[in-house]
């Protein structure tokens, strides 16, 4: 199988070849294609790429390419994982909300949008570019941010596309950890949307076991999560750590005014990382990479590609996909992140349990504004993007909305064709 991934010039694609070079005897990739516009970058991430899988004994072969329609000629399944703007665009999402006091982060809030009209237009773009070279049967497994808009974008418009996220698998592997028990035996039920999502329940041979785990290990896990204990306790609830931009949205404002945006850090990761990967008696994954937030992100991309090229059989994973009629409270055509069965024919979401009405409520209330933000990267203009502002729970009064519309559009003129 031929596996492309576009954005693989970033510094988190020899995590994802790591994690096919881990499977080699399930997951059955040939050559694995990085498609990035920037040529250094390709050089470096694609030799590197083939030192691990060389080291790893993994025959499959690295091209790289800076030519999309070559990259995805052929392609079982295409991979999305770019960042429109690199980490330079991203610290001017995490900080040009500050001024109004609002949270400056790369996918949530009036960053987040930022991100998401940078971004739809460049993936739809690729997209079609996909259906039209490799076919209408290629899977886009699609890992760019914000996840549950651009999904949306893509779903809206037929591509064959599922949202993927770390959040969950790295939720599993950790609590598998606390409980001692192997991760693939557990099942989370997880309910919302990208980077607003609860685990409501953690099943292991079909016991929950959150309850003891919120008990035994409700400080550890609170602190880890950024969350107060008492508050998961009394939801019964882990809330995602994106949860804390909402439950301690000003306190994390407070300390956004003093250290540098996670983009510089993340910058001087980067070059660290380019540097190891340079170097031609690196061999393995430096450990620089587990500073990243991407976790666990090349398993589940791996588990998630196999399922949808038909290698395992129906398989469970936590993905964004259509609503249809799984959260009765949100339209159909919105896009959540629930448990699914995923096989050949795509992901199918899983019954979720009803959810207390201050879930419910947040999910719906940031689902309109998705909506409106979608509205607005694909139709353009400044009081689109002012709507979809006010219609964030973060952000919701009108004064605040025109500031911050006019702020990320005059940032962002570079990358907005109609701005
Ligand atoms: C988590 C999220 C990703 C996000 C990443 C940021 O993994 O699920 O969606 O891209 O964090 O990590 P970074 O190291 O770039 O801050
Ligand atoms: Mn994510």
């Amino acid at each position: 199988m031929k596996l492309t991934v576009v954005g693989g010039g970033s510094t988190y694609t020899p995590e994802l070849v790591d994690g096919i070079a881990g499977r080699r005897t399930s997951l059955d990739v040939d050559e694995i294609v990085l498609v990035d516009p920037d040529r250094s970058r390709l050089e470096v991430v694609g030799a590197f790429s083939r030192r691990l899988l060389e080291h790893a004994g993994h025959p499959a072969r690295v091209t790289t390419t800076t030519d999309l329609r070559r990259g995805v000629d052929g392609a079982s399944a295409v991979l999305l994982q770019l960042r429109v703007g690199g980490q330079a665009a991203r610290a001017s999402d995490e900080t040009f909300p500050l001024v109004c006091g609002c949270v400056g982060q790369e996918t949530t809030g009036a960053g987040g949008l930022a991100k998401a009209l940078r971004t739809v237009p460049v993936v739809l773009d690729i997209a079609r570019r996909v259906r039209e070279v490799a076919g209408e049967d290629t899977w886009i497994v699609n890992f760019t941010n914000p996840v549950g808009i651009v999904t949306r974008a893509l779903l809206a418009e037929g591509h064959r596309a599922v949202g993927l996220c770390n959040v969950a698998i790295t939720f599993q592997r950790w609590t598998a950890a606390l409980l001692g028990v192997e991760p693939e035996s557990v099942r989370l039920e997880h309910v919302g949307l990208n980077h607003l999502s609860w685990e409501t329940g953690v099943f292991v041979d079909g016991v929950d076991r959150l309850p003891e785990l919120l008990a035994r290990h409700g400080d550890a896990m609170a602190e880890h999560l950024g969350l107060p204990a008492p508050l998961m306790r009394r939801m019964g609830m882990a809330p995602s750590y994106y949860l804390k931009y909402f439950y301690e949205h000003d306190e994390v404002v407070r300390g956004q005014r003093t250290e540098p945006p996670r983009a510089e850090v993340v910058a001087a990761v980067e070059k660290e990382l380019l540097d190891l990967y340079g170097d031609v008696a690196v061999v393995t994954k430096p450990a620089q990479l587990s500073q990243r937030g991407g976790a666990y992100y090349s398993e589940a991309a791996v588990q998630l590609v196999h399922a949808l090229t038909g290698g395992s059989g129906a398989e469970q994973h936590v993905v964004n996909v259509r609503n249809g009629g799984t959260l009765p409270f949100l339209p159909e055509d919105a896009v959540i992140e629930v448990p699914a069965v995923v096989d050949g024919d795509g992901a199918k979401p899983l019954p979720v349990p009803a959810v207390p009405p201050s879930v419910a409520g947040l999910i719906a209330h940031v689902t309109g504004y998705e909506h409106l933000a979608l509205e607005a990267a694909l139709r353009g203009g400044r009081d689109r993007v002012a709507d979809a502002l006010l219609a964030h729970p973060l952000i919701g009064q009108y004064a605040t909305a025109e500031r911050l519309a006019d702020e990320l559009v005059a940032r962002n003129a570079g990358f907005l064709p109609w701005a």
